[in-house]
């Protein structure tokens, strides 16, 4: 079906295990958001299946205006994205013409035409560094944690917008500590988009992708893991001996897991290859489309000049 169509699957970590065992096995990618948007602009498929949330599908239209996107729903949104519109970004921009304006990918198309640069996590401490050094005063948004984790890494004069994803905003740093009492041996590995006091506690600190290769250099054998759960396919795949367990974000529970990301399903991707129209294409007017890809461009380019 994928063959016939000329299309391949690039998946997100957080989507379910199943929706990334077909990606897998299909010749698409499982990634983090950064890795995804190289996949895309380099495969040759002239169709994506973008399985994650809107901004990824939307990133993939921006970077590859030539190629079919298409995803199983539009609905899928990211606090981070709903938490930035454009209108008042963008005059909130306009009260600061001096400063450099930093987006995270997490954004829809018209926060980042208003942007000098697009970062993901997995660069993001490079990347402010680097224009730290440069002199240049930043407006980042629109993720406050990660926010105020670049600035301490990096010491840059950040404004930060205050929007926060509402998986990581909740991990909960006394039922963490507790729970590291309960197994002392234990790594912590911590998204960055979680609280300051659970990014300290962390043993490591990155990008999706950069968990997962944490999980595997760290020498323990038990690893508390502080994002979305459905990392723990890819996690448990490359460390088939270590146990994971989900950090918590209530006492004794947690529910850490995207209500949007949730929203595909091997049945919905299965059906949406099955039938015609139940695939949604993406589709971003050109003159919008070309202000958003200068930033991402920048993005790719800075990237590839540091790995
Ligand atoms: P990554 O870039 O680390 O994959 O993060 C995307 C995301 O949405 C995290 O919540
Ligand atoms: Fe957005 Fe958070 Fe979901 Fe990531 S986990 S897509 S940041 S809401």
């Amino acid at each position: 079906m994928l063959e016939k169509r000329n299309a391949v699957i690039v998946a997100h970590y957080y989507t379910d295990p199943d929706v990334q065992a077909l990606a897998e096995e299909t010749g698409g990618c499982v990634a983090d958001s950064l890795e995804m948007a190289r996949f895309g602009s380099r495969h040759s498929a002239s169709t994506l299946i973008v399985a994650g949330v809107r901004f990824m599908g939307e990133t993939a239209k921006i970077l590859n205006p030539e190629k079919t996107t298409l995803m199983t729903t539009l609905k899928a949104e990211c606090s981070l994205d709903l938490g930035c519109p454009a209108k008042p970004f963008a005059e909130f921009c306009d009260q600061h013409p001096e400063r450099t304006v930093v987006v995270y990918a997490n954004t829809s198309a018209a926060v980042k035409a208003r942007a000098d640069w697009v970062v993901t996590s997995s660069i993001a401490v490079e990347l402010i560094d680097y224009l730290d050094s440069q002199g240049q005063k930043i407006i980042w948004a629109p993720d406050r944690h990660l926010g105020n984790y670049v600035q301490r890494k990096t010491g840059a004069d950040i404004l930060c917008w205050q929007a926060a994803c509402i998986v990581h905003d909740e991990f909960k740093i006394q039922a963490l500590q507790k729970m590291k009492m309960l197994y002392p041996n234990a790594a912590i590995l911590a998204h960055p988009e979680s609280p300051a006091a659970v990014v300290d506690l962390a043993d490591a600190v990155g990008s999706t992708g950069q968990l997962i290769q944490a999980a595997q250099n760290l020498p323990n054998q038990q690893i508390i893991v502080a994002t979305d759960k459905s990392i723990f396919y890819k996690m448990q795949q490359a460390c088939p001996d270590k146990s994971f367990y989900i950090a918590p974000t209530a006492a004794y529970r947690t529910c850490a897991h995207c209500p949007w990301m949730a929203m595909y399903s091997l049945k919905t991707i299965e059906q949406g290859l099955k039938k015609e129209g139940e695939l949604h294409e993406i589709s971003i007017n050109d003159e919008l489309r070309e202000r958003a890809f200068k930033p991402l461009e920048r993005m790719l380019s800075f990237a590839a000049s540091i790995k």
